[in-house]
């Protein structure tokens, strides 16, 4: 199982520190073949000794240049960042990334060889008309990717699940994975509001090969019950 923390706006980079030793302490009890990914916000990110990979949230697919505000590769290179987020449904929808960005970007950190956690999510009002939506609706957000990069995984958040404290259904994760899959062939994360009480039968399902947390990700307490479970 794979285990990405996501913090979002939270943290800063003392206490992101302090999460990190704390999660280290722990270490040795991961399971073998686990895997934990922190994305910190970008003022926390720096080189530290944790046996996780750290990634970040966002960067802007530039080099270095005149984009007032924004981290290109030349900042994320300094802490020997390798890993990131592309298209999480808070960055589609509150910072306005149209599909023809979030593809940009992809393509630009593909060919830099990040590993890209690609998130994609359907709202409710796609949810409520039916798998069939949902699955049709999830296909138009790979406008644009190369699904066949070799260094990508798959999260899959519906957004109406994130952040509310209701995670989709058993059912709904299974059917909707086990779709995805026929169509994209990678690791596939399942994330809204995967927490302690609900990981061990999320975890469980087909074609669930890891989670994307936010919230229950910000404690090491909350974040290692999910990962020692
Ligand atoms: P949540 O967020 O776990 O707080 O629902 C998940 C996410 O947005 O990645």
């Amino acid at each position: 199982m794979i285990y990405a923390g996501n913090f979002k706006t939270n943290h800063t980079r003392q206490s992101t520190r302090e999460y990190l030793m704390k999660m280290q302490l722990h270490h040795h009890k991961i399971k073998e073949g686990d895997r934990v990914l922190i994305f910190p916000p970008i003022t926390a990110i720096d080189n530290y000794d944790v046996n996780f990979t750290i990634g970040v949230q966002n960067a802007y697919p530039i080099q270095n240049g005149a984009f007032t505000g924004e981290v290109g590769v030349e900042q994320l290179e300094e802490f020997n960042i390798k890993t990131i987020l592309i298209g999480h449904s808070e960055r589609r929808e509150v910072l306005g990334e149209s599909q023809e960005f979030i593809a940009k970007k992809f393509n630009f950190f593909k060919d830099m060889g990040f590993e890209i956690i690609y998130c994609i999510g359907e709202p409710l009002e796609v949810r409520e008309e039916g798998e069939e939506a949902v699955i049709k609706y999830l296909l138009t957000q790979f406008k644009g990717i190369d699904t066949e990069y070799d260094n990508f995984l798959v999260a899959y958040e519906p957004i109406w699940a994130i952040g509310t404290g209701r995670s989709a259904t058993v059912e709904e994760i299974a059917s909707t994975h086990n779709e995805l899959k026929r169509y994209i062939n990678k690791p596939l994360l399942y994330g809204g509001s995967v927490k302690g009480s609900n990981i061990a039968e999320i975890s469980a399902i087909d074609n669930v090969d890891g989670v994307l947390v936010g919230g229950a990700s910000l404690k090491t307490e909350s974040f290692l019950e999910l990962v020692l479970h």
